[in-house]
């Protein structure tokens, strides 16, 4: 669906996108991660063509978006990280009209405006000035906006940035809903980990205008390493004693190591055995901020917001 080979963009001396190659197959969500700066959005609008590579390939639904922009234009839809929505219009006024763009007759524009309304749960609010509407309210439809022409692949800008966490959960379900309903393949960029992780299939890392690694989020995580257990104990002696039994060394009254060769069960059964009794067991799983540092060498300031 999308293929992009060498892709470069420089704007006079500013080097925004630094050669970046990756494709996306049918159907797939693919998420561009990166933090400010890094060439997401530059990247989407060469791939939209709003903006001409400086050199590089790239074709969407096989068309090449330099030498068939039309082609591009009609197979996709955007969503553009400022959002240029209409204060004034209603939702479903917005909705009508872009299909009206799209040479929709009005009664199939109306029709497929109340189609996308629900889709996006903004029927009891369609009446509404858009102007008027929350922010989160203001990404859904754009979201609907994007999806008037039936595209087969969408581009999001930052769907979720400024949002509160509530709203962002909200988006997310729209979008997971949109590519398992309708098989709608999409490109999104983010500057959130947990984002990505929570709804690519596979993920770029954009650092300086370059894909800095590419795979799937578990992939990116092996990178790392697997999940760590760690316990906290009263005193050093216990701590020494299970991180000898695990061929390990104890930090002071913390021991911490890979859950690679032992399960959680063989854990918890050998301190049983040696009545031992941790104050404090965790176990984390790598997160893509680990990822991040490993193959940057940067830690990650993309602001992270966790989501219960
Ligand atoms: N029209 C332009 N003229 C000059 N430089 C530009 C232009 N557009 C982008 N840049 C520069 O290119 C680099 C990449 O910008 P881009 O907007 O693609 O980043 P981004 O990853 O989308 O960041 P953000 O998360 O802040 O939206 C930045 O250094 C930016 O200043
Ligand atoms: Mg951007």
């Amino acid at each position: 669906m999308i293929e992009v080979e060498g892709l470069v963009k420089t704007f006079k001396d500013v080097s925004a996108v630094g050669g970046v190659s990756f494709s996306v197959k049918e159907g797939e969500i693919f998420a561009f991660l990166g933090p400010n700066g890094a060439g997401k959005s530059t990247t989407v609008q060469m791939l939209t063509t709003l903006v001409r590579p400086t050199s590089g390939m790239a074709r969407v639904n096989g068309y090449d978006v330099v030498k068939r922009e039309k082609e591009v234009r009609l197979s996709i839809g955007v969503a553009l990280q400022e959002t240029g929505i209409d204060k004034v219009l209603t939702g479903r006024e917005l909705l009508v009209l872009q299909g009206r763009l799209f040479k929709m007759s009005r009664e199939e524009a109306e029709h497929r405006a109340n189609e996308l309304l629900k889709v996006v749960s903004l029927t009891d609010a369609a009446d509404r000035r858009s102007g008027t509407y929350s922010g989160g309210m203001r990404r859904r439809l754009d979201l609907a906006l994007t999806l008037v022409h039936r595209p087969t692949v969408l581009f999001l800008d930052e769907p979720t940035t400024g949002l509160d966490p509530a709203s962002r959960v909200e988006i997310w379900n729209e979008v997971r809903r949109l590519n398992r309903e309708f098989g709608t393949t999409i490109f999104l960029t983010t500057q959130y980990l947990e984002e990505a992780d929570e709804l690519a299939d596979r993920i770029a890392i954009i650092h300086h205008g370059k894909i800095v690694s590419e795979g799937t989020p578990e992939e990116l995580k092996q990178l790392v390493g697997g999940e760590t257990v760690a316990m906290d104990f009263s005193n050093e002696s216990e701590a020494a004693t299970v991180a000898s039994h695990f061929g390990t060394t104890a930090n002071g009254t913390h021991v911490a190591f890979e859950l690679r060769n032992v399960t959680l069960t063989e854990i918890v059964r050998a301190l049983d055995e040696q009545k031992l009794q941790p104050e404090r067991l965790t176990v984390k799983q790598p997160s893509l901020d680990d990822v991040f540092l490993k193959v940057t060498g940067e830690s990650y300031e993309g602001g992270e917001i966790h989501v219960d």
